[in-house]
């Protein structure tokens, strides 16, 4: 058994790991400002601190519960607020993010898991699906604090022998997916395909993405943590998904009629999103779990019994 802080724990992806991790039998503690976190997404094994990761009261935390291991998932995702305004980003996802890893140092943790991101760093990456090696050009302030993070990792690895791991995430979709937010075109077509609305498709819906489930990042965060090995990993499946295609698999799944129907295309909105996740594969016999017809059918249900 082991003691893990989960940060972001209310959250979409971070309950997701707090439940996998519980279910391995390890004792978790939860910090979350419930910010767009929800109570209702928390296991109630895990202990549960509402307060934010830039407040100073963090360090009383760490000094209390101990934590061998810190998985980090608390950010702010909504790219296009982060293009309005860049000093909250920062200081949420950086800032934020400097504070757990001061804590980390302080406190001996024996290792940090930390949630970044494939899409948001590589861009309209030439190289598809996209290796870890392949030149990080950020192009949204999200994008550009995901990266500086990864950088703070390997500098509290080199100085203070704090080993990490940063996942860099593809397009993350499966139950608890805010179907509201700005991100996660799965959550947000099938809520509305269940009211029997119209989504709307921007552009001509060609736009591709890697859809991985959330379970199996859940599972990439579990593996991380145990292993001893660090650096920045992918965790996607290689596949391409386009938006049409996900319109049209959806309808089929919940049944709705509703009309395709398109708008104009988001201004320099990205063509493509694909990962190479070989590296995951051969260091942490990481694989892809649940596949795509899979993974919406219990995104479906989900949202079926949760509306
Ligand atoms: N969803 C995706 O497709 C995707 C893709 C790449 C990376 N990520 C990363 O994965 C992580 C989890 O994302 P998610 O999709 O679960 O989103 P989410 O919004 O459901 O989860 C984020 C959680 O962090 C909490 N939080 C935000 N700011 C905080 C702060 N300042 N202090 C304390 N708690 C705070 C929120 O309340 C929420 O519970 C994030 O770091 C995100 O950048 C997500």
């Amino acid at each position: 058994m082991i003691r893990v802080l989960v940060t972001g724990g209310a959250g979409f992806i971070g309950s997701n790991i707090v439940d996998a991790l519980i279910e391995d039998g390890n004792s978790v503690v939860v910090v979350d400002n419930l910010s767009t976190g929800k109570k209702e997404n928390l296991n109630p094994k895990a202990k549960f601190y509402q307060v934010d990761i830039r407040d100073k009261g963090i360090e009383d935390i760490f000094k209390k519960e101990k934590p061998d291991y810190v998985c980090h998932q608390a950010a702010h995702l909504d790219v296009r607020e982060s293009v309005r305004k860049p000093i909250w980003d920062a200081e949420n996802n950086i800032i934020g993010s400097l504070n757990i890893l001061e804590n980390c140092v302080k406190y001996k943790v024996k290792k940090i898991v930390v949630a970044s991101t494939g899409g948001a760093i590589y861009g309209d990456a030439k190289i598809i699906p996209t290796p870890e090696n392949y030149l990080a050009a950020p192009i949204s302030p999200y994008g550009v604090s995901k990266l500086s993070i990864e950088h703070y990792l390997h500098y509290y690895s080199k100085v203070f022998n704090l080993p990490y791991v940063a996942l860099r995430y593809a397009n993350v979709y499966g139950p608890r997916q805010d179907s509201k937010g700005e991100a996660g075109v799965i959550a947000i077509f099938t809520g509305k395909l269940l009211k029997g609305e119209e989504p709307l498709i921007f552009g001509k819906g060609r736009q591709t993405r890697d859809y991985v489930f959330v379970g199996d990042v859940a599972r990439a965060n579990v593996l991380a943590l145990k292993n001893k090995k660090v650096g920045s990993y992918n965790v996607g499946t290689g596949v391409e998904t386009s938006v049409n295609q996900i319109f049209r698999n959806l309808v089929k799944l919940t049944g709705a009629s509703v009309k395709e129907k398109h708008i104009d295309a988001v201004l320099g909105e990205q063509k493509r999103s694909c990962l190479d996740a070989s590296k995951i594969k051969k260091d942490f016999g990481w694989k892809v779990g649940v596949n795509f017809s899979e993974g919406l059918k219990k995104t479906v249900e989900w949202f079926k019994n949760n509306k």
